[in-house]
C-alpha cells in the first residue's frame, strides 16, 4: 500500500497536531496509509523510527499543543536560516532517507517546519526524495505565504500578556517592557503591540534609540499617562546594531536570543528614574492550544499537503495567500525571509495612533559596524550581528 510520511521539524508551535490530523484524515479518504516519523528528520535514518498514524491515534489532537511526533531543532539535520546560510546535508544522510522512503513505499513526505527545516526539505527534493512542505513558525517569517500556522496563537498569547500588564502598569504608574519572540522578523511584536495597546514597539526592522523610547514615555507623562507599555522583539537590534543573546554561538546551532527586554528596561530606569520592569514571555508563546484561526489554517494545510502529493505536485509548499490556500515552490519560500516592511499598512496605522517605534532622528546606517560586545546585567550578552 502507498504511504504518506509525516514529520514535524524545528521549534514546535501550536497547530502541529492539527496539521497531522488533517493530513491523516485526508490520506485515509484518498486510500493511503500514514506513517509519522519521530523527532523530526532524525526518525528517517539510523535508526529509522516511526509509528503508523490512523484515525484512532490521531483522535482528539486537534486542539493539543506540541506534536505527537516530537521535534528537534538540532542534530544531524542542521536547521539553518535562508539560502546563504544553507548547510549542505551529508550525501550519505540523503541516500539513507531515500532508501527509507523507498522501503516504506512513501509516495510523499509531509515536512512540517520553518525556514531551516524547509531548506532541508528543498535538498530532499533536489535529491529526488518526494516532499511537500507545510509552513510552520510563530515568527511568520517565511516568504511566499502570508501566514504560517502558529503565528496567530503566539500573537494571541502576547496580546493576553499585554492586557494583563496594562492594568498592573496603570495601577503602579510603571513602565513595563514585554519581550516577545521574533528572531529575524518583528511580526509578533508588531501585531501584539497593536492588538494589546502597546505604546512603544521595537522591531528588528526599524532602527531605534533610547532617546526615542524615552521621549515617548515623557510625552505620555505630559499628557497625563503615567505608565507605558513597551513591546520588544528578541531579535530587535540595539541602537549600535548588536543583538542581545543568552549564550554565545555554539557549533552548528543558531545563537539563542533573549535578554533585550531587561537591557531596555534597565536603561529606561537609569535614564528616567522611572520604575521599570520586564517580562520575558519566552516559550509560553509556543505552548498550549492553537487559536481557532490556527486550527482552521493548520487543518487546511494538512489536507492540502496530502492533496498535493496525490496530484504529484512535489517540491511544493502549501501556502495561505488570502483567500486561497495554494502551493508554491519550497525554494521560493526559503530563499528570503519575509520581514516587516517599515512602510507597511500596519506600521503606518500604528504610527497614526501615536505608537512609537523608538525611531532615532538620524537612523543608523544599516551597514554600520555594531559597537563592542558588552556583557549586560545578569546573563544577557550583547553580541555582534
Ligand atoms: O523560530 C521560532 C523561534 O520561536 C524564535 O523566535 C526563537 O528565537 C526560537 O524559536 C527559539 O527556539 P528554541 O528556544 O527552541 O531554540
Amino acid at each position: 500500500m502507498k504511504r504518506i510520511g509525516i514529520l514535524t521539524s524545528g521549534g514546535d508551535c501550536p497547530g502541529l497536531n492539527a496539521v497531522i490530523r488533517g493530513a491523516v484524515k485526508t490520506s485515509q479518504q484518498l486510500g493511503y496509509e500514514c506513517v509519522g516519523f519521530l523527532r523530526g528528520y532524525e526518525g528517517l535514518v539510523d535508526p529509522v523510527s516511526y509509528k503508523t498514524l490512523n484515525a484512532k491515534n490521531t483522535s482528539g489532537i486537534l486542539n493539543q499543543g506540541g506534536t505527537i511526533l516530537g521535534s528537534t531543532n538540532k542534530g544531524r539535520f542542521v536547521a539553518r536560516t535562508g539560502v546563504d546560510n544553507r548547510e549542505e546535508l551529508d550525501i550519505e544522510l540523503l541516500a539513507g532517507v531515500k532508501v527509507t522512503c523507498e522501503q516504506l513505499n512513501i509516495a510523499g513526505l509531509v515536512c512540517i517546519g520553518g525556514d531551516g527545516s524547509l531548506s532541508i526539505a528543498q535538498q530532499f527534493h533536489e535529491y529526488g526524495i518526494p516532499v511537500v512542505g507545510v509552513p510552520k513558525t510563530i515568527d511568520n517569517d517565511l516568504s511566499a505565504t502570508a501566514y504560517t500556522f502558529g503565528f496567530d496563537s503566539a500573537v494571541s498569547c502576547a496580546t493576553d500578556a499585554l492586557d494583563r500588564l496594562h492594568t498592573t502598569a496603570a495601577a503602579h504608574d510603571r513602565v513595563l517592557v514585554l519581550e516577545v519572540m521574533g528572531r529575524h522578523a518583528g511580526w509578533i511584536a508588531l501585531h501584539a503591540g497593536i492588538a494589546g495597546g502597546g505604546d512603544v514597539i521595537l522591531l528588528p526592522e526599524i532602527p531605534w534609540t533610547f532617546e526615542g523610547v524615552c521621549r515617548k514615555i515623557l510625552d505620555r507623562e505630559q499628557s497625563g499617562k503615567k505608565f507605558t507599555l513597551v513591546v520588544v522583539a528578541e531579535g530587535a537590534h540595539m541602537p549600535d546594531g548588536g543583538l542581545v543573546t543568552r549564550e554565545r554561538r555554539a557549533e552548528n546551532r543558531q545563537v539563542a536570543l533573549g535578554g533585550i527586554g531587561n537591557v531596555v528596561a534597565s536603561e529606561i530606569q537609569s535614564r528616567l528614574g522611572r520604575e521599570t520592569r520586564c517580562v520575558v514571555l519566552g516559550h509560553l508563546q509556543r505552548g498550549g492550544p492553537p487559536t481557532t484561526f490556527d486550527r482552521v489554517l493548520a487543518t487546511q494545510f494538512g489536507a492540502f499537503a496530502v492533496d498535493c502529493i496525490h496530484r504529484g505536485e512535489l517540491g511544493r509548499m502549501v501556502a495561505f495567500n488570502p483567500p486561497a490556500v495554494e502551493s508554491v515552490w519550497i525554494r521560493d519560500a526559503v530563499s528570503k525571509l519575509r520581514t516587516v516592511d517599515p512602510d507597511c499598512s500596519a506600521v503606518k496605522a500604528a504610527r497614526s495612533l501615536g505608537i512609537s517605534f523608538g525611531d532615532c532622528p538620524q537612523p543608523r546606517a544599516h551597514n554600520s559596524k555594531p559597537a563592542t560586545t558588552v556583557v549586560a546585567a545578569e546573563t544577557p550578552i550583547l553580541a555582534e550581528v
